[in-house]
Formats: structure tokens, sequence, C-alpha cells
């Protein structure tokens, strides 16, 4: 099924995987979006199309007041429900109330069960009875992410993962965005090319990775939070 997939899909640009993918799953696609530019770029091209694709955000809680800004532009400017994900709430009063708001900073282990508990339980619920997930990962975000695939199989999740602008560089993302006119978190122009969390993400330096300011204080090696599990 991969294989067939990547076959059809290898000569096809963005908008024609998104095409693809509604055609062959039609309701059966789920797109997250965390609102970044990467994220604004597909759902524009979801709205384009008219896709039937389902959308989520994971709201952990702890996101800048800037991503809620861009979140309510884009609702008014598409006019696509989102649907909204939250932590379990049992789980969440109990982590904070056994080791305070900012725990995360402690150790690795810390901060994966606080990324566990705000966004892969709420994920694995979000993409539960959907058979495709559309992200808006890119190859040259992280020497991680350019051993993954445009269309991967996830085995953790057992769902297709689609990278429809896999291949794109960040010039074809921001030209995008100017030449459409796409709301977008005004954090990007302030040195944030990846924005997560507010507590776990900086700025960058000129010269510095992309995602060089996620959890900035932990070692390189460990900087997933765990929704995109490279297998290869
Ligand atoms: S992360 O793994 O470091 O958090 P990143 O911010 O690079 O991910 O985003 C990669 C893709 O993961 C996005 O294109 C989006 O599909 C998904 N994603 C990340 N954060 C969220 C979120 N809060 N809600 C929904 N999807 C998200
Ligand atoms: Fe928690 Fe930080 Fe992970 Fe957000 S990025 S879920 S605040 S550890």
């Amino acid at each position: 099924m991969i294989a067939q997939i990547k076959n059809e899909t290898e000569e096809l640009n963005a908008m024609d995987v998104i095409r693809y993918v509604d055609q062959k799953f039609k309701n059966e696609v789920v797109f997250s979006t965390s609102f970044g530019i990467e994220d604004q770029v597909i759902t524009h091209m979801l709205a384009e199309a008219g896709s039937p694709a389902s959308i989520f955000t994971l709201e952990t809680g702890r996101l800048f007041p800037e991503t809620y800004y861009v979140w309510n532009r884009t609702l008014e400017k598409y006019k696509l429900p989102i649907k909204a994900y939250y932590p379990n709430t049992q789980a969440v009063e109990s982590l904070v109330s056994l080791k305070g708001p900012s725990s995360f900073y402690e150790s690795v282990e810390n901060r994966k069960e606080c990324c566990f508990i705000r966004k892969i339980e709420p994920l694995q619920r979000a993409i539960q009875g959907y058979k495709v997930w559309i992200t808006g990962i890119r190859a040259e975000q992280s020497a991680n992410r350019e051993d993954m695939d445009i269309v991967e199989w996830d085995e953790a999740n057992q769902i297709i993962k689609i990278h429809p602008i896999f291949h794109w560089t960040l010039a074809d993302v921001e030209s995008f965005l100017k030449a459409n006119f796409i709301p977008y978190n005004p954090l990007h122009d302030k040195g944030f090319p990846s924005i997560g969390c507010q507590p776990c993400t900086r700025a960058v330096q000129k010269g510095e990775d992309f995602r060089a300011g996620r959890w900035w204080w932990e070692d390189k090696s460990k900087k997933e939070c765990g929704l995109h599990v490279t297998t290869k």
C-alpha cells in the first residue's frame, strides 16, 4: 500500500498530493496543525481543494499567545472547523500537582512525561479511526527528518503518514505564504522557525538549526517530542 501510494504520488506537486489523498481516502484523512508556517500552507491547500479532511490541533495548555492569535485568524479566513484536543484532565492535574508547572526542565524523563500527557495521548485520540495523517513536516527541518519520507507507515500509530511539502525549502514556504496572503504566527519574524510550547521554545540565532530553539537545554539527539517517531 505504501509503495503504491509513493509510486502514484512521486511526480505530483503538494496540491495534487492533497487531491490524490482526498480522492483515494475521502473522509478517512486527518491533518494536524500547530499553526506553524508549514501547517498554514497545508490548511490553505485543504481549503483550496475543498478537502473533506478533518483538521485538529493539540492544545497543550502551554502555547504562545501568538499561536492563539494565528489560530483565530485562520478560523476567520478559512472558516474550516479545527478540532482542539486537550490533555486528559486527571493526568495533567496530577502531573502539575505532583511535580509543579515546570518539571520538564528537570530531566529528559520529566520532559517526555509532560509531552506524553499534553501531546501524545491526545494525538492518539485525535487520529483514532483515520487511515491517513497529513502533517507539515519538511525534510530540511532536521537530520532526523531528512531520513523520513513523503509517505510513511507509522507503526506505532498504525496509520499512513503523508507530508505533502516534505521537499519544500523554507524559502518555498515563505514565498507561498506571501503570494497567498496566508496568516502566520508573528513569532516567525522574530527568529522562531519552529514553534511549540512556550516554555520549551526559544528564538534561534543566525546559522543555528531550525529546531535549535526547541527543548534547547537538552542534548540534540533527544529533541523530538514523540509525535513523529522515525523508524528508519
Ligand atoms: S514537534 O514534534 O517538534 O512538536 P513540529 O512542531 O516540528 O513537531 O511540527 C511537525 C508537525 O507536527 C506539524 O506539521 C503538525 O502536523 C504536527 N504538530 C506539531 N505540534 C502540533 C500541535 N500542537 N497540534 C497539532 N499538530 C502538531
Ligand atoms: Fe510539556 Fe514542553 Fe512537551 Fe509542551 S513541549 S508538552 S510544555 S514538555
